[in-house]
């Protein structure tokens, strides 16, 4: 929109989370409170500036990827007003300026452009009633239901702290009446601090209509000012991720066992069973099946992938169909083509298995090449890493290794050829040939085994 600002307030310290890192990074779905905010305002208005304070050389870097948001530092944490004062330098002198508190990770765009719509007079709050208004400012109304002040918790009366309408932190304000506003602010209050919502008392006293739009649905605006209402924004995260899956076509057998921790996509009739987590940048293609206590994270697994219960995949790309698990690992670098089967405890890294290949059972498959209807046998090992490097492992179509074999790095295993289980390989072996490499078996006849004295 013309002449919008967006400026949200991320310096505080956060002091009830107890935690190291500043407040606005906690973790909420896997990314930082800030992230979702600055998705939900980013192409709103013209620019975006970002107050911090208390770490924010680690906010600044956790925005790094993010192009135009600009930040203003407020080195003493005096309260909202300050910090909005801080950053009038940052603002242009005409316009209005939308600000938020960057601990609503939750507020909606539509929410936003609606109040931009609806703003009207040199100050617009959105507001909302709550059941519980324990913790916000009040919206204190005159006698004719005109916004007259913000009243903080602290500082309320007992009847103003029976109003149930509260400020949920976010206003527009005219740039042409806000510095004035904040010039006059002070602090005589309960926390000793200069209050953004102070500016309320002084625009309705000079006359100013204040006016306020209320939000029907306020659980997207509530703030986390501790782990508890975290705790509360990431279920409610999470129901949204979940009923967009939903909606995009997945069947989920629990929507409340499900965990998304990034940005996941789905086709037509994925089925995801309980106690599934996705993490980071995740596709799901039509026909995806996963099973209980699958853990996933930044892959892109094609129609028909059926990963089975309890496996872990990281960085995996499967083209088609293809079955996985139960309990398989799949580390970074690990290709599946259509038909291709990783079974239970097989681990791969960096590792391509071409079509209809199999690693069915106890296998470790590091730097490998695989090709097209390759067979590994239960207990295959690559051995990839000589405690220095990491050696490559090429196996050609058609391949047969036996079981309980060690391929060592770099080796390469022709079209067609067999590997004789429990063989140790550290040649090449020619297309079409038959490599065996262990003792032939021996006997003794009549062996007696020692026993124990006294028996
Ligand atoms: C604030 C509002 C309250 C409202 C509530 C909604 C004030 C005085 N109170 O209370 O009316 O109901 O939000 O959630 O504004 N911040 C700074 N610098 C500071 C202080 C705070 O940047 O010096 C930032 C914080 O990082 C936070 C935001 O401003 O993101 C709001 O501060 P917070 O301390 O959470 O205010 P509340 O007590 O929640
Ligand atoms: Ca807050």
């Amino acid at each position: 929109m013309n002449n919008v600002h967006t400026l949200v307030l991320a310096a505080g310290e956060g002091k009830r989370m107890r935690s190291a890192i500043p407040k606005v990074l906690q973790p909420l779905g896997g990314r930082p409170m800030l992230a979702h905010l600055l998705d939900a305002v980013s192409g709103l208005g013209q620019t975006v500036a970002v107050v911090v304070g208390a770490g924010g050389d680690r906010v600044r870097q956790a925005c790094a990827d993010r192009s135009g948001v600009e930040f203003v530092e407020q080195t003493q944490r005096l309260g909202t007003g300050h910090a909005v004062q801080q950053a009038l330098p940052a603002l242009p002198g005409h316009g209005r300026v939308l600000i938020l508190p960057g601990d609503m990770p939750l507020v909606r765009r539509d929410t936003l452009e609606h109040l931009l719509t609806e703003a009207d007079g040199p100050l617009t709050l959105l507001t909302a009633e709550l059941d519980d208004a324990t913790g916000y400012g009040r919206i204190v109304r005159g006698s004719a239901g005109q916004v007259v002040a913000i009243v903080e918790q602290r500082d309320a009366t007992a009847e103003q702290l029976a109003i149930r309408e509260i400020n949920t932190g976010v206003m527009v304000a005219d740039l042409d009446y806000l510095p004035g506003w904040l010039d006059r602010l002070n602090c005589d209050n309960a926390q000793s601090e200069y209050y953004l919502t102070d500016i309320v008392a002084m625009a309705a006293a000079d006359g100013r209509a204040v006016t306020a739009v209320l939000e029907d649905d306020p659980a997207d605006l509530a703030g986390a000012n501790d782990r508890a209402q975290l705790a509360q924004l990431e279920r409610r995260l999470q129901q949204r991720c979940c009923d967009r899956m939903m909606a995009d076509g997945a069947t989920l057998a629990d929507p409340a066992r499900v965990d998304i921790r990034g940005r996941v996509s789905v086709g037509r009739d994925v089925m995801i069973d309980v106690n599934v987590v996705l993490t980071g940048e995740v596709a799901l293609g039509d026909g995806v099946r996963l099973g209980p206590g699958v853990v996933i994270s930044d892959c892109r697994l094609g129609p028909g992938t059926e990963v089975a219960a309890h496996s872990v995949l990281e960085g995996v790309e499967t083209t088609g169909p293809c079955v996985i698990g139960p309990f398989a690992r799949l580390r970074p670098g690990t290709r599946l083509a259509a038909g291709a089967r990783i079974g239970n405890f097989v681990e791969t890294k960096n590792t391509v298995l071409g079509q209809d290949s199999k690693a069915s059972h106890l296998s470790y498959l590091g730097d490998a090449q695989i090709g097209d209807r390759v067979n590994i046998g239960a207990g295959t090992i690559t051995c990839n890493y000589d405690g220095a490097n990491k050696h490559p492992t090429v196996i050609e179509d058609e391949a047969f290794i036996g079981s309980d074999s060690q391929l060592v790095a770099p080796v390469t295993i022709g079209a067609g050829a067999t590997v004789g289980a429990g063989s140790t390989i550290t040649r090449k072996v020619p297309a079409g040939h038959l490599a065996v490499s262990r003792q032939r078996q021996t006997h003794v006849e009549g062996w007696r085994r020692p026993r124990k004295k006294g028996n």
